[in-house]
């Protein structure tokens, strides 16, 4: 069983029971796209690195391999435990974004596609920020503003419509203005930030989209019927389809916002 070492855990992100081998058999372009963000980081042997939602593990592996010391966290105890099994030479821990602390400091923290996960976006620098030694850095990717627009949208109508339900997909896409202010109200200085569109194969075909509504955004589904969520997910792909399917595949409208911060020293 994955220990929780972080007792005060509290219940801010949105929570997820993932299914982890799905999440790495149909989801696999998440910590494949991550890779593109190694470069930034450009972890040094010897350096003691955090990979903040680290998920299965992958980039954490990869992170390793650079002779840095890698401990990954993540709040889903299946993710640790897929990484722990996985990678037995990485320290993996259970541990929520907003409520996490070391004994140690680190050089850098590095975090691909999961800060949107995090509702309290403040605590979550704050810890940050308190994990960091001075001068680290923090090299971070995760959905911004307008990300999967097209497709919530078309789940929230279709919801409505159908069910006479708000959905709440409870994720956090801010704007550059937005993240890189809280980093420097949290003693961060923003060397680099950037938002930018990439549009996202889902794989499966016609299944795709569906697909990834059922394995990011569940949560909305919550005491809907399995027919109704079926004609929930049927009428969003008609709304999205002339946007989203194209030569019999789906592409999510992600929106990354990219950022490298540096503890700013005193
Ligand atoms: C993202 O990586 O942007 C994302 C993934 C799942 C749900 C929402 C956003």
């Amino acid at each position: 069983m994955g220990q929780n070492i972080f007792p005060e855990r509290q219940n801010g992100m949105v929570e997820n029971a993932w299914n982890t081998s799905l999440y790495d058999q149909k989801h696999a372009f998440v910590s494949e796209y991550g890779k593109g963000l190694l470069p930034l980081l450009e972890p040094q042997s010897g350096e003691v690195i955090l990979d903040l939602g680290c998920g299965s593990g992958h980039l954490a592996h990869m992170i390793a391999q650079s002779g840095a010391r890698v401990t990954g966290i993540d709040s889903a105890t299946s993710m640790i435990e897929a990484a722990r099994a996985t990678y037995p030479d990485i320290e993996f821990f259970v541990a929520d974004a907003q409520n996490f602390a070391f004994p140690f400091s680190f050089d850098a923290i590095f975090s691909n596609a999961a800060l949107h996960w995090v509702r309290d976006a403040e605590r979550a620098v704050q810890h940050m920020a308190a994990a960091l030694k001075l001068g680290g850095r923090l090299v971070a990717e995760f959905g911004g503003k307008g990300n999967v627009a097209t497709i919530t949208m078309a789940v929230e109508q279709s919801l409505w419509e159908l069910a006479h339900v708000r959905a709440d997909f409870g994720w956090y896409f801010p704007s550059i203005g937005t993240y890189a202010s809280l980093l420097e109200q949290h003693g961060f200085i923003v060397r680099s930030a950037a938002l930018f569109d990439r549009p996202t194969l889902l794989s499966e075909g016609d299944a795709g989209l569906r697909n990834w509504i059922a394995m990011f955004g569940e949560r909305v589904f919550t005491g809907i019927a399995p027919e109704l969520k079926q004609q929930v997910l049927k009428r969003a792909e008609e709304l999205t389809r002339t946007q989203l399917f194209k030569g019999g595949h789906w592409f999510a409208d992600y929106k990354r916002l990219r950022i490298v911060a540096y503890k700013e020293e005193q």
